[in-house]
Order: structure tokens, then sequence, then C-alpha cells
């Protein structure tokens, strides 16, 4: 299957490339700046929602799932990326919101009894914090999210139809799957009974409100994986990447219909090599997880792993096994930015959202207009800058990519001393620095690639540092 090592590099449009000068991202520009991935030598590009939205949450709350919003550029531009993704030996995968539509959805008014409603709200809380149930004509209606997006009913086979519809209307456009958002949203308790106490915890960050509560009812019923199937019929073996907010241990209903499931647990570890063994650990007693440490929702390798490791967090993004999704500028080591002068999302992501700084001019060459969130640190941090530099972030990534084709197959953690993550894989072993210390290096042959010069010197890890090298004695392998 030709995602099982592919590199997918999520393109957040509103802030890639503008090509009209209004100041926001669009299709002309990801067109335009298609040769930077294909020179960077990622397998495809995801595009967060394009579809027509009266962006409460950015195109999270979708208003059509068969069109594109103009903000974005038309049907035709989105096919004109397709092709010239296709001439480069690009990939295109969407992402496909199927838990909840924008309030602004003809459905919403056409088709009321698509949605979840109830005569009073139960204790279920939305994701950004506050009830999950806002009222409308004396009644109440769910939104696991934002009250901009009312909660579909999958158990309506209404739904599932127009779903399937709209899944198969990208399909036949020639992308290569989808992003499934919120997938554990998809399903709740069909008597909408309130969340218990919590007896354990959720097993990933949740909020204070939400910790009290086990969320059992709320999402994740036993029925999901129906739901599923009714997507996979949809895409027949077209790729779907859940992004499943559940422990690995929960994933295997989502595993027997989805292909890969985002590793949360890696995803949200602290920068400490024992934490991240055990979120490693974790996810891979089975097959399926797809690798990402950063997005548009948790923010950036330079700034939540700290600048001194950005390197090494490319380094174990882009070597461990199955597929890795690189969010756009982390190959430059953009950090997250302050946000604009207008705060748009009420959750507080902006910062993880400033426009890609392709050269040092003040907007960072992402338009020739007044950019929607300014650009961070463009004359610091470009594209342009670190494209020749065989020492930059940007080169560093390309090594990678170039590497973890050669790497040899599965992964096997290895001993090594406190605040050094160590793995193999095949005849290459990977150690990183998880300390601002010095630290011992698991024994191992000549080293192929490196975070930096001098990351491996006799025997020594330096500091935040990263390393892939050949040869494994057999007594290190734990
Ligand atoms: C996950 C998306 O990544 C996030 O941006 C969005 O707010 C929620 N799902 C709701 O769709």
């Amino acid at each position: 299957m030709w995602w099982q090592d592919a590199v997918v590099y999520q393109v957040y449009p509103r802030s890639f490339q503008d090509s009209d000068g209004d100041g926001i991202g669009d299709l002309r520009g990801i067109e335009q700046r298609l040769d930077h991935l294909a020179w960077l030598g990622v397998d495809a590009l995801w595009l967060s929602p394009i579809y027509p939205s009266p962006m409460h949450d950015f195109g999270y709350d979708v208003a059509d799932y068969k069109g594109v919003d103009p903000v974005f550029g038309s049907l035709d531009d989105f096919d004109r990326v397709v092709d010239a993704a296709r001439e480069r030996g690009l990939r295109v995968l969407m992402d496909v919101v199927p838990c909840h539509t924008s309030i602004e959805h003809p459905w919403f008014r056409e088709h009321p009894d698509w949605y979840i409603w109830r005569d009073e709200p139960n204790n279920w809380l939305s994701a950004f914090g506050g009830p999950a149930w806002s009222s409308l004509n004396g009644r109440w209606y769910l939104h696991s999210f934002y009250p901009e997006q009312p909660d579909l009913d999958w158990r309506n086979p209404e739904v599932v139809d127009a779903m399937q519809d709209a899944l198969r209307f990208w399909i036949e456009r020639g992308i290569a799957g989808y992003r499934v958002d919120a997938i554990d949203r998809l399903l709740k308790d069909p008597e909408l009974r309130d969340d218990p106490p919590a007896s354990d915890p959720y097993g990933l960050p949740v909020s204070d409100d939400e910790a009290k509560l086990a969320l059992t009812n709320s999402r994740n019923a036993p029925d999901t994986g129906s739901a599923l199937a009714k997507m996979r019929e949809a895409v027949g073996d077209h790729l779907l990447v859940g992004e499943v907010y559940l422990p690995s241990a929960k994933w295997q209903p989502y595993l027997e219909h989805l292909d890969v499931a985002f590793a949360f647990e890696l995803l949200l570890a602290d920068w400490d090599a024992a934490v991240m063994r055990r979120a490693i650990e974790g996810s891979t007693r089975r097959p399926g997880a797809a690798w990402v440490l950063s997005n548009h929702d948790f923010g950036r390798l330079g700034t939540r792993f700290g600048h001194a490791n950005a390197r090494a967090a490319a380094l174990m993004l882009l070597t461990l096994p199955g597929p890795a999704f690189l969010y756009q500028g982390d190959e430059i080591g953009q950090a997250d930015g302050p946000g604009g002068e207008r705060a748009y999302d009420r959750a507080g992501r902006d910062r993880f959202r400033h426009p890609m700084q392709w050269d040092p001019s003040s907007t960072g060459g992402f338009t020739s207009g007044e950019p929607w969130l300014p650009a961070v640190d463009p004359e610091r941090t470009n594209v342009e800058a670190q494209h020749d530099d065989p020492r930059s972030m940007l080169s560093l990534v390309r090594d990678l990519l170039t590497q973890r084709r050669l790497l040899g197959g599965g992964l096997e953690l290895l001993d090594a001393a406190p605040g050094v993550l160590a793995y193999a894989r095949g005849d290459h072993a990977i150690a990183i620095n998880t300390t601002g210390e010095e630290r011992p290096a698991p024994a191992s042959g000549d080293v192929v690639l490196e975070t930096g010069p001098g990351a491996l010197r006799k025997g020594t890890l330096a500091p935040h540092a990263g390393v892939i090298s050949m040869g494994l004695p057999g007594s290190q392998k734990g």
C-alpha cells in the first residue's frame, strides 16, 4: 500500500500561500507551491477543510460537502491542484468532517431530524468548554464542539447516504483518501444518557470538567464500527486516517474499518525519553499508528518541545515505522506565534496557524496583501534562506525523508541511558537525547544522519541531539 511508510504534509490552506492578495491562502497558491513539496520528497498532501463554510471553526464547520469555499477558489482550482500534484508524484488527501455540519448547512433547516435533539440538556460537555447543548425553538441540539457545529445523527440512514455521497464525490475527483475528523464522536449513546462520574483517567489530556466524567456515553459508542463500515464502503480501498481522540488501547474497533489512527499519546507526550518510549510502545502494540507531532490544533515542534529539540523531534517523527504527518512550516522549524490583533479562534488556536514563511520579506512571501494573521519571524526563519544550506532544518528534514526509505521494517525499542530514547529499525539504530546535557549513547556503528555536527562523539550524545546509525550490538536490544 502506498501509504504504508508515506510522509503526508499537512497544508492548512488558509495559511499556506495566497495567490490573489486577499491575505488568505488559496488553492491557486497551493498549486504554485507544489514544487516545494516535491523537492522535499513527501508522498502526499492533506488539505485541511476547503469546503464552503461560515468559518466559525475555519472549515471544520462545513456548509456544503461537495463544494469549495470561494475564499479558497473553485472546484476547477481543486482539480488543478490534484492534477498538478499527480504530475509531481504527489497524492492529495481531503479532510472529511462527518460528526457535525455547520449550523448554516441547509440540512440543519431542511432535515432537522438528521441531527440530535433533546427536550432538556444532559451533562455532556463540548470539547471547547461548557455544555454540549444549545437551545433552538424550545428544544436543545447537540454540538460536541462549537454551538455552530451541530452533531449529525449517524443512526439516521439518510445521514449515512448523504455522507457516503459526499465521500464518493471527492474520490471520483481523484483524491487518495481522507483524514477523518473527530471520529470518536461519531456515535453516542442512543438514549443520550448522562456521562457517569469518572473512575479512571481518560488516558489523554482533557479539560478539568471533562476529567470529572467517564465520557463513555457522549462518544465512542460500541456500535461506532457500523458507521465506520459505511464510510469504508463509500471509499473502497482509499486511505482513511482517523482522528480518534482515544488512547491507543481503545483503537481496535476503529482500526477494523480505518487504515490508521493518529497516535495522540506520542503527540501529547512530554519531551522525555521514558514518557515517549511508553507512548511508542503503547501505540505500536498493534499495526495502525500514524505519527504526528504537531498540527493546527496543538502547535509546532519548535515551540512545544522547545527550539533546541525541534530537529530531534523531526528525526523521531520521520524514523518511526508507519505513515508520518508533517505540519506545514515544521520543515523549517517555524515557531508558534502570538496570534493577531483580532482573535479568530475562540479556543485560542490562532497561534498555531500563522502563515508559512517562504522568504525574508515582511509577509514571508505568503501574500502580496495584508495577511489574515501576521508572519511570525520571516527574517529569521524562511524556506529561501534554508534551501541551499546543508546545515538547515529544511535540509535535515529533506535528508530524513530520503533516509527513512532505507530504514528496515519493524521497530525494536532499545535499552538506553536515562533521558535517551533509542530504537532499532532493522539494521539501523536511532538514538535521541531528550535532555540538555550530554548522555551516553547506545553502542552502534557509523552515523548515517545526525541532527547537527558532533551529535554523537566518542560514544556520547550531545544535548538535544538525535542520530541514525548503522549496526546494533545484540546485547543492546531491550
Ligand atoms: C479536530 C480538528 O482538527 C479541529 O480543528 C476542529 O476544531 C475539531 N476537530 C472539530 O471539527
